[in-house]
């Protein structure tokens, strides 16, 4: 049991709360004498005006800047070497990201790129990044991917297949958690989102390489996605439920980072990555269904996730609160709008053949609670379909 042996927790990443707390970039970029940040982000949030609410103060400081808005979902490795070609040439020496997961993980690869040189596909897999990336400031304009606190950046390679970058040098430096950039996410974003964190922290809880320190990032993070996304997403004036969105997918990124996750990330990343499905989505769709699949594995667990769902399982035996939170996930997929199949949310099912064999690449499958083959993958695949 290679993995279970011994269990390190590392969540070195500064946290700083609170509805106007970008305020604090000047202050952090100081403790750092940095002088000139690049701002990653995507031409939605340019056009939003979320971008100036964070610019805004570095214009009233005079401090120089310079900007790269071409990230898109799914990110390409294009867009990392356009990123890291932005911070070249505005000489910069740091790493401002307002957006979502797909903004963090496209500045996480560029500010690899800057430090260490070379290609992005060079630095795939675990253990390959040797310089730590530019000072990063990570502010999240989603509740969904926790990238400001993970060691991961996804990014899609020309195969469509999604290749991640592992390693501690690629920890955001600061996570800066304020409503104010994410409490006007239309609706379709904060469910998907919102159900992406859900996913890291059903799945951290449940998965092989779980402990007590994760778990408690975990089940806290799985409360207050429970208590307060429906609010969230359905509202632009909900300060106090986006700000604990924002906590809650931090702590379920702190979490997944200690442990990893599961089938649900294995099959989803082949499906956004051929079908451009929005991660979240993707993960939302196949979550009841690979939870289904686990619950022999370990009831117990999810009997906990049942009560941290807000089911009522005092009376229920294990193995009915266990199946009490698959339903749990059921209706709130329904109550948030999200596609029943993953046919309703735009892929394929010929391309089943092709996304099991990639989701079996994935190191998850082997941390899923329930020992997975590829026959179950496909068979999984079709259930969600
Ligand atoms: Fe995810």
């Amino acid at each position: 049991m290679p993995y279970q042996d011994a269990y390190t927790f590392f969540s070195p990443t500064r946290l700083v709360v609170g509805r106007g707390s970008r305020a604090q970039i000047l202050d952090l970029l100081n403790t750092r004498n940095c002088s000139t940040p690049l701002i990653v982000t995507d031409k939605g949030l340019v056009a939003a005006g979320v971008v100036e609410l964070v610019t805004n103060h570095l214009d009233d400081a005079g401090i120089p800047y310079a900007t790269y808005d071409g990230v898109m979902p799914n990110p390409p490795i294009k867009v990392v070497d356009e990123c890291v070609g932005a911070y070249r040439s505005g000489r910069c020496d740091s790493i401002v990201i307002v957006g979502g997961g797909s903004s963090i993980d496209t500045a996480k690869c560029a500010g690899v790129l800057a430090t260490n040189g070379g290609e992005i596909a060079s630095y795939f897999g675990s253990g390959n990044v040797k310089e730590r990336m530019p000072f990063t400031i990570a502010i999240p304009t989603t509740y969904g991917t926790g990238s400001e606190v993970t060691p991961f950046a996804v990014i899609t390679d020309e195969q469509n297949f999604k290749a991640a970058v592992r390693g501690d040098e690629i920890i955001p430096d600061v996570g800066l958690l304020d409503s104010d950039l994410a409490v006007q996410l239309p609706l379709p974003v904060g469910a998907a989102t919102g159900m992406d964190a859900l996913t890291h922290a059903i799945e951290s809880y449940v998965a092989n390489t779980s402990n007590a320190l994760a778990d408690a990032s975990a089940l806290q993070a799985i409360r207050m996605i429970s208590e307060n996304i429906r609010q969230a997403a359905s509202s632009d004036h909900n300060h106090d439920a986006t700000e604990k969105m924002l906590v809650a997918s931090t702590l379920a990124g702190v979490a997944f980072s200690q442990t990893l996750l599961g089938n649900v990330h294995a099959m989803s990343h082949p499906v956004s990555g051929h079908y451009g499905v929005a991660h979240g989505v993707a993960n939302a769709v196949l979550l009841p269904r690979i939870m289904d699949f686990n619950l022999i594995a370990c009831p117990g667990r999810f009997a906990e996730i049942a009560a941290a769902l807000g089911e009522d399982v005092a009376d229920l035996s294990e193995t009915e609160a266990a199946d009490a939170s698959v339903d749990a996930v059921e209706a709130l997929n329904e109550e948030l709008g999200i596609p029943e199949t993953l046919s309703e949310a735009g892929a394929e099912a010929d391309g089943i053949p092709v996304m099991a064999e990639d989701a079996m690449k994935s190191i998850n499958i082997q941390l899923n609670p329930r020992k997975t083959t590829l026959d179950d993958v496909v068979a999984l695949y079709e259930e969600s379909f």
